[in-house]
């Protein structure tokens, strides 16, 4: 690949990485647009950390090209690269003062130290500190802490932001708000971010586009939506949400359309343009529909496109939402169906007999 876009900040080639005899990346292809939120997620192993690192330039790919700025990076070391990390929040420095940890890099260059006061209130106000920069470090809460972190990182001025779980250490309704604030300073600077996460809500909540990697490769490379809506395997399916499995096979098929027998829903006929690009129609052995495509239909008024029988085997109380496990035809697993609870919507019991209202659009073909 070559930067034929203007627009791409980094055009990664064929990048491989083994470590002794283990292969921890095989090939990787990809390019990053300049100043789009750009997310590496999959399981703890699949290589993330590897890829960002020699993006960052603390280590080289075994082969291949990456290319940042129209700029080839064999060779160049991180400190010359227009890449900046930003480390866990427990990486800065207790001892230290906010503006001392903020400073730093721009002090290991030899900036003057007015010039380094200037920019690291600039940076403390970007990352909502003012203010702040004679505190000590250690007295800082876990929130503030890792705005440091990502102030350390914006005083260099980078091109390109680079995040490896950074949100991680932090509590749940913490690392909420963060993604929230991370997104929104990532929007207005123009920045580009290239965050690394295992968490799948997180990325969707936070990317323009995320590259999905199991086992040292990019499974599927999309935006939020498309990966949700747009599954190429099941494996990318059941990583993303939730994903209800049914056996099926193609029966027919002509230019335009596909005939598809489902064992627990029966037969639909559906545009040939739902199949993913690469899908062999006759290879199909599953069709995938997510718990809010599905609904349990209450009484006359709830109406739906089709209709099934099944039965509720478990039912799950979460205030907003209910979900319920229901048995269709057939001899498949349980679907799981997810409900809003609005105003009048009763809660059944496990052993209801219900109708499942679905339509063929909102299925996905697998093979
Ligand atoms: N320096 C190294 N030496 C040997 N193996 C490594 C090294 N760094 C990473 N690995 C291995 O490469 C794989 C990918 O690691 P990593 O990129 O850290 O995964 P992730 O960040 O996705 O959890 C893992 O199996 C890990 O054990
Ligand atoms: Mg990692």
């Amino acid at each position: 690949m070559t930067a034929t876009d203007t627009n791409d900040i980094i055009v990664l080639s064929d990048v491989t990485k083994t470590f002794g005899t283990f292969q921890a990346l095989k090939g990787i292809n990809a390019t990053i647009r300049e100043g789009e939120f750009f997310s590496l997620l999959g399981p703890s192993g699949c290589g993330k950390t590897t890829l960002l690192r020699m993006i960052a330039g603390f280590d080289e790919p075994t082969t291949g090209a990456i290319e940042i700025d129209d700029k080839p990076m064999a060779g160049i070391s991180a400190n010359k690269r227009p890449t900046n990390m930003v480390f866990q929040s427990y990486a800065i420095f207790p001892h230290l003062s906010v503006a001392e940890n903020v400073g730093y890099g721009l002090k290991t260059r030899k900036m003057p130290k007015t010039e380094i006061a200037a920019e690291v209130d600039k940076a403390l106000e970007m990352v909502d500190l003012r203010g702040l920069g004679n505190r000590s470090a250690h007295e800082l809460s876990g929130g503030q802490r890792q705005r440091v972190a990502l102030a350390r990182a914006l005083v260099m001025k980078p091109k390109v932001i680079l995040l490896d779980e950074p949100l991680s250490a932090l509590d749940k309704k913490l690392r909420d708000q963060m993604q929230v604030e991370l997104r929104s300073l990532q929007q207005s600077l123009g920045i580009t971010f290239i965050l690394v996460t295992h968490d799948q809500e997180e990325a969707l909540i936070m990317s323009d586009r995320i590259a999905v990697m199991f086992e040292g490769e990019i499974a599927q490379l999309d935006s939020p939506e498309g990966l949700y809506r747009r599954p190429r395997t099941k494996r990318v399916a059941s990583f993303i949400g939730v994903m209800n499995f049914l056996s099926a096979k193609l029966t027919r098929e002509d230019a335009e359309t596909l005939t598809i027998q489902i064992d627990a829903l029966g037969e639909i006929t559906v545009p040939r343009d739902i199949a993913p690009e690469g899908l062999t129609p006759s290879e199909v052995d599953a069709i995938g529909i997510r718990p809010e495509m599905l609904t349990v239909l209450m009484d006359d008024t709830d109406t739906a496109e089709r209709t099934v029988e099944g039965s509720i085997t478990g039912t799950s109380y979460y205030g907003d939402m209910t979900y319920y496990e229901v048995k269709l035809p057939g001899d498949g697993d349980p679907v799981t169906i997810s409900m809003r609870n609005t105003a009048g919507r009763s809660v059944l019991p496990a052993g209801s007999k219900v109708s499942v209202g679905w339509g063929a659009e909102s299925i996905v073909l697998f093979e």
